[in-house]
């Protein structure tokens, strides 16, 4: 089935977005939150003018980009609002002079990790236990070429 496209805007997000970031992030505080807004750490997506998904940047050592976050709204998946996500942010990494990004999943969640597979990444390490109910995280690397 041909995937649907929607007219879609990828952009870093304001402070006029904080409301809906800090709803759709809610496991961090809203201070944090905007803190990351101001230093263009966080990427959101608009369709037909309404928020749709959004990506949460990291610095591993103040230095190494990794997605903290990526997460578009369930009834938007599959539309390639993910993958324009995915390079908003690599367009910009590399106009920095960065030439890899890391992210991760959830061990028990295949789906995550398939998307990851198939944007380019690749598996390249694991904390055991991290997350709540001991469950493990996997890592991916994505040389940004
Ligand atoms: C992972 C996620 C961000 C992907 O976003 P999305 O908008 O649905 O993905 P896209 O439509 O842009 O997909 C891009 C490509 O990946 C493919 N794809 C989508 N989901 C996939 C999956 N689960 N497994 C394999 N490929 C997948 C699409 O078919 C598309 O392929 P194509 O462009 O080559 O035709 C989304 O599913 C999501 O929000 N999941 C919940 C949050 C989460 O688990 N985030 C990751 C960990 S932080």
């Amino acid at each position: 089935m041909a995937r649907k496209m929607l007219p879609l805007k990828v952009r870093f997000a304001t402070l006029e977005d904080l409301e809906w970031c800090v709803r759709e992030d809610s496991e961090i505080d809203e201070a944090i939150i905007k803190r990351k807004i101001e230093e263009r750490e966080i990427i959101v997506a608009e369709a037909n003018g309404k928020l749709v998904g959004h990506l949460r940047l990291e610095y591993l050592w103040s230095q190494v980009p990794y997605i903290g976050l990526i997460r578009v709204l369930p009834e938007y998946r599959k539309k390639g609002i993910g993958r324009a996500l995915l390079h908003f942010l690599e367009e910009f990494l590399r106009s920095k002079g960065h030439s890899v990004l890391f992210s991760s999943s959830q061990a028990n969640e295949p789906e995550p990790q398939a998307w990851h597979r198939h944007m380019g990444f690749e598996e390249c390490g694991f904390i055991a236990g991290i997350n709540e109910g001991g469950v493990s995280e996997v890592f991916f690397r994505k040389v940004l070429s």
